[in-house]
């Protein structure tokens, strides 16, 4: 079953300040992801992995082309979504995993991780009763969850944004290196989340340098072709 098709999709990156210059990056690209499904893109550094990734979240838009999404019954339009449309998308439809967390000053770790379930109404004992276990299966000690991860290095503050983007059941998630900065152990606990995500049906789309976390994950590469 289909969640995410992406149709003919175009983007290129006009450089206002510097002369007007423009950068082709993505041309004509094509992808369906199915419930289940991990797809991985694929493509050396500067390929467009990540501008695509952040088109599928509404990050960038499109010049061209179309980013169909199964929210709930409907079929969204990403490109041409109204920004209402697009919020209400995120908030139960897609899961982002950025590579590095955008910390919110003052807000502990606990209550970044289970705000996004929290939006969804979930009672507070559940949020924070999820937000704990995540938080412990990805070795986060217990003793910096009160706290703000503004000073937490970058692999803690890199397992609470991957908390944050695993604490809600999303059908699609978009992972931008999520074990960029992670140790073996770490990237392991990473890994067992994405499966699990797979197993329930989740559609998942993923940039990963480590091969061997790439080999454990992915059912097929997308690969990005040089836009001329
Ligand atoms: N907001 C932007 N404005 C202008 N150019 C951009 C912007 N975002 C990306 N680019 C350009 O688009 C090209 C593709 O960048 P992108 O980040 O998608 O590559 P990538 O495949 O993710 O690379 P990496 O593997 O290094 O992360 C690069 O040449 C980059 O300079
Ligand atoms: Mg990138």
């Amino acid at each position: 079953m289909n969640r995410l098709r992406v149709e003919n999709v175009s983007k290129t990156f006009v450089l206002h300040h510097q002369n007007g210059v423009q950068l082709p990056v993505l041309q004509n690209a094509s992808l369906t992801v199915n419930a289940g499904e991990c797809v991985v893109l694929h493509g050396h550094s500067g390929s467009g992995k990540s501008t695509l990734l952040r088109s599928l979240y509404a990050n960038y838009l499109p010049d061209n082309g179309h980013i169909h999404i199964k929210h709930g019954e409907e079929w969204v339009d990403l490109v041409t979504a109204p920004a209402r449309k697009v919020i209400e998308v995120r908030r139960s439809t897609i899961g982002w995993v950025s590579q590095f967390l955008r910390v919110i000053p003052r807000v502990s770790a606990l209550d970044v991780v289970m705000q996004p379930l929290l939006d969804l109404g979930v009672s507070r004992e559940e949020c924070a009763a999820k937000a704990a276990n995540l938080l412990t299966r990805l070795n986060v000690p217990e003793r910096l969850w009160h706290l703000a991860p503004s000073t937490f290095s970058g692999g803690e503050q890199q397992r609470v944004n991957i908390a944050h983007g695993f604490i809600v059941d999303y059908p699609i998630l978009l992972l931008d290196e999520p074990t960029a900065s992670l140790d073996a152990k770490n990237s392991a606990a990473v890994v067992a989340l994405i499966q699990e995500a797979k197993a329930r049906g989740a559609a998942i789309v993923g940039i990963f340098h480590d091969e061997a976390v790439r080999e454990c994950v992915a059912d097929r590469l997308h690969q990005m072709e040089t836009a001329s």
